[in-house]
């Protein structure tokens, strides 16, 4: 029998019957309901550092912070062991894993039965969203991870006022387990438990809205409230709804003359939406501040505008590349408060990552728990990293100097222009608009990068097709997403204020291989022409692709010398042989879609066929 470690704060019966039949499976010693104040993320933190699953770091550097190291086989998303359970594969469509949901939860039951033995299960009640907000939504999750817990605790809004404002109603059940328990005696020895690989599975069943996770611990595979809820089962939602769940960052742009504009941009991952979310601009009189840098979930309201709100509460940030320099409110956003995964250790108690802005000490302990020092090198020669590629930093966006007052309006911010890119090192330019909203639509479904080391087994280096970012995340047919998205421009159009579309590329590379754009602040470049085209200004020629900046509409005042004229030349230009070489491989990707792909696309892909001639 579990011990209950507290009452449950809740007379929901279906919430209580839907734990006491997950206690009866998963066999915990004892049972906890969150209640997500200060003192249970002390204590859970606390115990951790006990137990070694988890370093205090020093308090002089980073207050009230810990670094966790994960099982190097638990670093990142798996996108092989994530699957869409639709009762039909069709649903699920060509670019999601798919198992007959019957089948799969027999498999998962199998597993989930007496995973949790030697271990508490911790009931996390959470809303994305501001609590009692229209739009938000609440969730459930139950897991034998402290570790989640905390992170949960930063990353939405956790505690006993969510039952209170769910009261009797339905709730997202959200079931997970690390799937390593332990037989009488056992500890984890201060070893991140986690199942593998073949034992992993991030499972969603998008018709009973349901989540079931097994095996992993880490980010989107074990943090429910992020990429299952709120993009997979959300997505799913958000079409039946009328609304919209993305993979974007949300980000208030003020212009020197005070007038303000709110842009969303959909990158895949590790593509820089917290980088372009938090910017400094470096042109004079701009400012960014920010709203979300990871998912955006929008209405259109009762004028016709399309609002928008960040469910999440906090930041799950790529670290590596963080610097002073390149993301100073990133550094501060995680200077306390702060739950690092898998970066390195300082002697003196801080962390240290590539590219965080300054050398390595001599002597580190790095991600893996061994020493560290600056010469060494792997078997290919190559130096070895200290911090993984994918080491997160989990902040609270309240400690975000950039945060924007209203990033926490219940009734979202009135969206006025969409960003999508990716990692391309050739062809695309550095910024064109889309010709309408179809073209737009045709742009987003297009959007390709190299890949990152965000998903643990992708192939680095090649280029993917990463639809409106949202490949990993769709929770249905991706030809049905399309379609979504052409339904919304009708529905926008009909009533108002339909955002405007736009392509960036922050990651041109010279022949030499050294990018074009400085990137990061000077993106604020890029946001001056967005913005001044959303005012009906800006100066554009109109070419075969969409409209280009024309170049002296990009504002280059203090790049001398780093972007010169033939390189703002090159960055604008259309290359008509490499779009030629583009459109082969949209048509490899468009044919995966078969008869659900909309006519709408075709007809844009023709049309861009005719005009590069
Ligand atoms: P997820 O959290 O995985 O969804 O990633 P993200 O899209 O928020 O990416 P993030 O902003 O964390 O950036 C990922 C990597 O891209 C970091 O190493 C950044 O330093 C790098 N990066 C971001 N913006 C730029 C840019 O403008 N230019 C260049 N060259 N690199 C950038
Ligand atoms: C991403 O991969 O897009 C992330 C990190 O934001 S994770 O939460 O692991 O999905
Ligand atoms: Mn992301």
């Amino acid at each position: 029998m579990a011990k209950m470690l507290n009452q449950a704060p809740t007379g929901n019966a279906k919430l209580l019957d839907w734990v006491k039949s997950w206690v009866d499976i998963c066999e915990p010693d004892a049972v906890y309901w969150c209640d997500g104040s200060k003192e249970e993320y002390d204590r859970l933190s606390n115990e951790m550092v006990e137990s070694g699953l988890a370093i205090r770091l020093n308090p002089e550097k980073r207050p009230n912070s810990l670094l966790f190291r994960s099982d190097p086989s638990d670093v990142a998303r798996v996108e092989a062991r994530t699957f869409i359970a639709s009762a039909k594969q069709e649903d699920a469509g060509p670019t999601n894993n798919w198992i007959d949901p019957v089948e799969l939860k027999k498999t998962m039951l199998d597993l989930y039965k007496g995973c949790m033995h030697g271990r508490t299960m911790y009931v996390i009640p959470f809303s994305m969203g501001p609590i009692g907000s229209p739009i938000a939504k609440i969730g459930i999750e139950i897991t034998d991870s402290a570790y989640v817990v905390i992170n949960m605790h930063v990353m939405t809004r956790v505690g006993t006022k969510v039952l209170e404002v769910l009261g009797n109603d339905e709730f997202v059940p959200c079931v997970h387990s690390v799937g390593k328990p332990l037989e009488a005696g056992e500890s984890d020895n201060g070893i991140w438990p986690c199942a593998p690989l073949d034992k992993k599975y991030i499972a969603h069943f998008p018709e009973t809205r349901e989540i079931w996770s097994y095996g992993s611990g880490y980010g989107g595979n074990a943090l429910l409230g992020k990429k299952c809820l709120a993009l997979r089962i959300a997505s799913v939602q958000a079409r039946d709804e009328g609304w919209m769940a993305e993979h974007m960052l949300i980000l208030k742009l003020t212009n020197p003359q005070g007038e303000t504009k709110y842009v969303t941009g959909a990158f895949p991952s590790a593509c820089g939406k917290t980088n372009l979310a938090m910017l400094i601009p470096t042109l004079p009189g701009w400012k960014v501040e920010t709203v979300g840098d990871d998912i955006s979930w929008m209405k259109f309201d009762a004028e016709g505008n399309l609002r928008a709100i960040n469910p999440e509460a906090g930041f799950f940030g790529v670290a590596p590349g963080t610097s002073m320099k390149s993301n100073p409110n990133a550094m501060l956003s995680c200077s306390k408060d702060t739950i690092f995964t898998n970066v390195a250790l300082t002697d003196d108690g801080d962390v240290w990552w590539e590219g965080i802005g300054y050398d390595a000490p001599a002597h580190l302990i790095d991600w893996k728990g061994n020493d560290w020092t600056p010469d060494m090198v792997d078997a290919d020669g190559k130096p070895v990293k200290a911090a993984h590629p994918n080491a997160r930093f989990t902040a609270r966006a309240n400690n975000c100097p950039a945060i924007a007052a209203e990033w926490e309006d219940p009734q979202g911010v009135p969206i006025a222009a969409f960003l999508f890119g990716g990692r391309r090192p050739t062809t695309l330019p550095l910024v064109y608009q889309s010709r309408d909203w179809e073209h737009g639509v045709f742009i987003g479904s297009t959007v390709g990068s190299e890949v990152t080391a965000a998903a643990l087994d992708v192939k680095a280096g090649t280029v993917r097709r990463d639809p409106f970012a949202m490949l990993p995340f769709c929770g249905y047919h991706m030809g049905d997403y399309f379609k979504h998205w052409l339904e919304i421009g009708k529905a926008g159009a009909a009533k108002g204020n339909l955002p405007k579309i736009f392509c960036v590329n922050w990651f041109r590379k010279s022949a030499e291989g050294k990018f074009m754009w400085p990137g990061f602040g000077d993106n604020s470049r890029v946001l001056a022409w967005v913005f001044a085209r959303c005012a009906g200004k800006g100066d554009a020629n109109e070419t075969a692709i969409g409209f280009l900046p024309t170049e002296e509409s990009i504002d280059l005042k203090g790049l001398e010398g780093e972007v010169s004229a033939d390189d703002l030349k090159e960055l604008l230009k259309v290359d008509v042989e490499g779009w030629k070489n583009e459109l082969a491989m949209i048509k490899e990707h468009y044919a995966k879609f078969g008869a659900k792909l909309p006519a709408e696309l075709t007809k844009q892909l023709e049309g861009l066929e005719a005009r590069l001639g």
